[in-house]
């Protein structure tokens, strides 16, 4: 069916009836637009109508400006959102908003504009437009603290988090809260209204009135900039608001529109609309149909109990999904459960679930040793050891218990999903599921795509993704999927800077003033330095020529494992978790050093910012070359949900971007030449598109 995109024009007696109708949220898209626009006009035209009420159809009254037309000529063509409000505001008719479910960004804006508002009880409404790093375009900043007061509009704007309809009862915002039907509600208020001759409400005519307006605005600009460091929309958001106060409407509009514009062009707006897009787009595969059938996950099972799995079995508990969760042994099955439990218990403990919800999810979670409990599993997820041994072991035995039709996934990090495949006979029903510690907290989920996984066993991944909460990715096979495989280059980048002369707090410092909450160093200390340790045992093993980490793995050799063994790059007094400086490390440094005839230089933090960004760059690039990686902004999603590349950085792909990528090419030419290592010859794609003036975004 054919969506609509429109607004549907329909009268009723003496009232005039326009309805949003551009599902999924009745975006105000240009056509929407024309069609409100058009029906106003032809309300007014008609003596016969006394009366207009707008609405929106389905599941919002309107969540705002349609994000489809962001950035396209379409958002300006007239009729723009200003002139539809103008319209409104301008009609000699009175004009009811009847609110309900959804009313957010220009769909709130817009209302305010009309007379007269109605709401259901626990509608939505927001002016989120923060969130993308900008301020309410349209008149947000100037009507909404006349009609709700200025404290509340402070918090409403700046936070953008959505306020219950209910909430908001007893302001100007709202003229009735109405039960039941709300399309009746508003005939019948409406002509209330005609045969009252209730004179036409404009917000724009309110005064904001606060006994100590300048103090609550200096207090609230002080907090907000003390919290959004990087962000500099929240207090714009407050300036603008501020000229609601002590400046006239028409002025106040002006000076909301100047700040609109400037955060338009700011890279953090940027950035976060870069986000917002990046996270709906990395939701689909190109070549798999929106609407593939799914298959019905409604049991899963987890194997394995240990750090992982554990976390991963959460996820669906806290989902209302039940979960069986199995082990070898019955102490490490209790274990297991033991942390779940206490995980559980914190969160009580912080007030955020209540321990009837905790028994609850814990009342869905069945342990067993037994693979017989795993036969009407939908979906199984292995979280054991990362031998290729033990896989083998698991996935013959699910291939031989698992019903027909289950998805069969790997949380492996670095073993090859599709030789995991092959140990079943259903190599089309095996997918990894490659989760982030702790799984039931981090956001990131890479869901990599073996040669042989079915579309619809991926269409199925995807949305259980979405059911569980986290920000899906799609990933090919490859060492170290996305995330890890551009963080090896990383961590080599950072190894190699105090190699050459800069120290770990130095790196650390640097990337940490970057927007990363903590550097390379004090990560790895948090992660623990044994697992990258044993992988590259292995890896010099396999391949005697490969690029070593002299440091690292001297450090390691001395036990020092990070946070867990006291000591890492840093030392750690007992208990606690801050990082100070150890000459043990300084010694170890200078060693390597000289050992390898290494005179240290001084190392800007530029240098040390450009090294380790650009390396995910350039690593990245190559991801996306190889068709890993879908789209260079789903490298940006991992990275943002999973290794907490700051977010107002818009993630590496971005970032390079910004920065300019013949800048990026230069910068890494040079690197090149400096250091003699051939990583840094730029990815062919990163080339080509710096060539052509094009960006990765
Ligand atoms: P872990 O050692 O904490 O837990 C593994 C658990 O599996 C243990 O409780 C063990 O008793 C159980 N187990 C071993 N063999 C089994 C078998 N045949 N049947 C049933 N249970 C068995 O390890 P962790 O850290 O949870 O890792 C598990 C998997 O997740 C590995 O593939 C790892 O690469 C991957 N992974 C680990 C991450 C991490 O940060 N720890 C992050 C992402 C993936």
């Amino acid at each position: 069916m054919e969506k609509s995109n429109t607004a549907r024009y329909e009268t009723k007696g003496d009232v005039a009836l326009i309805t949003f109708d551009n599902p999924p949220i009745n975006g105000l898209g240009h056509s929407v637009r024309t069609a409100v626009v058009a029906g106003l006009d032809k309300a007014n035209a008609d003596p016969a109508i006394k009366a207009i009420v707008v609405t929106g159809a389905g599941r919002a009254f309107s969540g705002g400006a349609d994000i489809k037309e962001f950035g396209t000529p379409k958002a300006a063509a007239e009729p723009t959102l200003h002139t539809m409000i103008r319209v409104a505001e301008a009609s000699p008719k009175p004009v009811i908003a009847a609110i309900h479910t959804v009313c957010m960004g220009g769909g709130l804006e817009f209302s305010l504009a009309c007379h007269f508002r109605i709401a259901s009880p626990g509608a939505q409404i927001a002016l989120p437009e923060v969130k993308l790093g900008l301020v309410p375009g349209a008149g947000g900043t100037q009507r909404l603290p006349r009609a709700v007061g200025l404290e509340a509009a402070v918090n409403m704007i700046v936070s953008g988090n959505p306020v219950p309809s209910e909430k908001l009862k007893g302001t100007a915002l709202f003229d009735e809260i109405i039960e039941g039907d709300l399309t009746t509600g508003a005939i019948a208020f409406a002509q209330k209204v005609v045969a009252e001759k209730r004179p036409l409400k404009k917000v724009r005519d309110m005064k904001v009135t606060h006994p100590a307006a300048e103090a609550f605005l200096d207090f609230a600009q002080t907090s907000v900039k003390a919290v959004a460091k990087n962000f500099p929309a929240p207090a714009k958001c407050v300036e603008a608001i501020a000229a609601s106060v002590d400046k006239p409407f028409e002025e106040g509009l002006k000076i909301e529109r100047e700040i609109f514009l400037g955060l338009m062009q700011s890279p953090e707006s940027r950035a976060l609309r870069h986000a917002f897009f990046a996270e709906r787009a990395a939701a689909k595969i190109p070549d798999i149909p929106e609407d593939t059938a799914v298959r019905k996950i409604e049991k899963v099972a987890v194997i394995g109990a240990g750090t992982m799995g554990g976390g991963i079995a959460m996820n669906f508990l806290n989902a209302g999904i039940p979960v069986t969760i199995l082990e070898t042994k019955q102490e490490a099955l209790d274990r297991g459960l033991a942390t779940i439990r206490k995980n559980y218990e914190g969160t009580v403990k912080k007030g955020r679930l209540t321990a009837d919800k905790m028994e609850q999810r814990l009342g869905l979670l069945k342990p067993t040793l037994s693979y017989d409990d795993l036969k009407d599993a939908d979906l199984i997820i292995e979280a054991v050891f990362e031998e290729i041994g033990v896989k083998e072991q698991v996935f013959k035995k699910l291939d031989e218990v698992a019903k027909p039709g289950a998805i069969l996934a790997s949380n492996t990090s670095t073993l090859d999903v599709d030789k995991i495949a092959a140990f079943t006979k259903r190599p089309q029903d095996v997918v990894g599921m490659h989760f982030f510690s702790p799984a039931n907290v981090m956001k990131l989920l890479e869901v990599v795509r073996g040669k042989r996984s079915a579309p619809d066993v991926m269409a199925t991944v995807m949305g259980i993704g979405k059911k569980i909460k986290k920000t899906s990715v799609v990933s090919g096979v490859c060492d170290g999927f996305i995330g890890n495989r551009m963080l090896k280059y990383y961590g080599r980048q950072a190894n190699e800077l105090v190699e050459e002369g800069a120290s770990p707090q130095q790196v650390d410092r640097a990337m940490e003033k970057f927007g990363f909450a903590m550097g390379p160093f004090r990560v790895a200390d948090l992660a623990g330095n044994d697992i990258g340790f044993a992988i590259r045992k292995r890896l010099y093993a396999e391949d005697p020529k490969s690029k070593k980490l002299p440091i690292a793995d001297a450090i390691c050799e001395l036990g020092r494992f990070g946070q867990k063994t006291g000591a890492g790059w840093y030392r750690y007094e007992p208990g606690k978790r801050d990082a100070l400086p150890d000459p043990v490390v300084d010694k170890v440094i200078e060693d390597v050093r000289r050992a390898q005839g290494i005179t240290p230089r001084k190392i800007s933090d530029e240098e040390i910012v450009e090294r380790c960004v650009y390396a995910l760059v350039n690593e990245g690039a190559r991801i996306v070359e190889e068709g890993i990686a879908q789209r260079a902004s789903d490298v940006d999603m991992v990275y943002l949900t999973g290794y907490g590349f700051p977010l107002f950085r818009g993630g590496p792909m971005l970032y390079a971007d910004m920065v300019g990528l013949p800048n990026v090419v230069r910068a890494m030419e040079r690197f090149r030449v400096q250091t003699k290592d051939e990583f840094w010859k730029p990815a062919a794609l990163l080339s080509r598109l710096a060539a052509d003036g094009k960006t990765f975004n």
